[in-house]
């Protein structure tokens, strides 16, 4: 069976849960992509770092040359988390010809139409969809199975950190200052928690949400974002008496044939489905003209439920190699909806 060589850069939380897969289920990777694949080399930061994951017979280096100039090396996932050196190493790998799969939301959400674009441009795929509610399958989902529908809409709990929190408030009566401090005694939220309180990891998400659902590309500058820092016990109390918790969400929906995208505290009715969503866990509603209402639900973070979503673009891209048809993967815009015309 022939083999296809991966490259990761960097060895967090997600780069190990990519490696630790990779291995235990290495069997049925093989079965259903007809490849072996095998991380040849991994790049970190600190090579003394002690690592939980079992490196046997990966090449560990501090330089991405390592990766980026070894034609043996046809996929490479990034994983590092930042933006700039990220998107430096990511145009470099794809103009090598090289197959990208990234976790790094805010690099997509940012600069996702022209990487796609350099994508295309060399015959590569690019895929993410652990960029958006970590362990749900969702952009794969709207790309495959709402293919044929309209959304209309999609809205959800995208961010694990604020649901946390909103969960602590809502059902244990917390203030927001304890609730914030169990979520980053727990690791959930930040020392700085800006990115996750003030809703800007949830609109990242949304940007991307919004791509896949509408086709759209909109921009952080017209995504309507508020967080939830200020939310006080007695908005809870006033809240729960009317019959409804408060719920950071993102929503994407067509509104006068334009689509509207903002991020922010909504009151939910405890009757709803989305108001049971407990804890860091994420659920995503998407509504199409035909299907109606769905709700896709699971671990919005996590080493293992992040990597399965890495696992399944790496064995997505594999099968397009295998079939000769990369170039397309799930960025191009199936569901690409005509909006009314603002001159009209
Ligand atoms: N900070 C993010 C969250 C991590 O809390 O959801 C996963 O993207």
């Amino acid at each position: 069976m022939e083999t296809i060589k991966i490259g990761i850069l960097g060895l967090g939380t997600v780069g190990s849960g990519v490696i630790r897969i990779l291995r235990d289920h290495a069997e049925k990777i093989s079965n259903i992509t007809g490849r072996r694949l095998e991380v040849k080399t991994v790049v970190v930061h600190n090579l003394k770092k002690k690592r939980s994951v079992d490196l046997t017979g990966i090449n560990l280096t501090d330089n991405a040359d390592d990766v980026l100039c070894d034609d043996e090396i046809q996929m490479v996932v990034e994983v590092m988390g930042t933006v700039n050196t990220a998107k430096e190493y990511i145009e470099r790998a794809l103009k090598a010809g090289k197959h990208v799969i990234t976790a790094n939301k805010d690099l997509i959400a940012t600069h996702g139409p022209e990487l796609i674009s350099l994508a295309k441009e060399h015959g590569c795929d690019l895929c993410y969809e652990a960029s958006v509610a970590g362990g749900i399958p969702i952009l794969r989902t709207i790309v495959n199975s709402f293919a044929a529908d309209r959304i209309i809409e999609v809205r959800g709990i995208v961010n694990g950190t604020t649901n946390y929190i909103m969960t602590q408030m809502n059902k244990n009566g917390a203030s927001y200052e304890d609730a914030l401090e169990s979520a980053q005694e727990l690791g959930f939220a930040e020392a700085d928690p800006t990115n996750d309180v003030d809703g800007i990891d949830a609109a990242y998400k949304m940007i991307i949400l919004t791509q896949f659902a509408f086709g759209k590309d909109v921009t952080m500058d017209q995504v309507k974002v508020k967080g939830i820092r200020g939310i006080q016990k007695a908005d809870i109390a006033e809240a729960k008496r009317l019959g409804y918790v408060i719920k950071l969400l993102g929503i994407a929906k067509l509104v006068n044939g334009h689509i509207d995208v903002s991020v922010g505290p909504v009151l939910v009715p405890q009757t709803q489905p989305l108001a049971a969503i407990q804890n860091e866990n994420n659920a995503v509603v998407v509504t199409g003209s035909a299907v109606g209402e769905t709700m896709f639900y699971g671990p919005g973070a996590g080493e293992l439920p992040t990597a399965n979503s890495v696992l399944s673009d790496i064995t997505s891209v594999t099968k397009n190699i295998v079939m000769g048809t990369t170039g397309f993967s799930f960025n191009d815009y199936t569901n690409e909806l005509e909006l009314a015309d603002d001159s009209e």
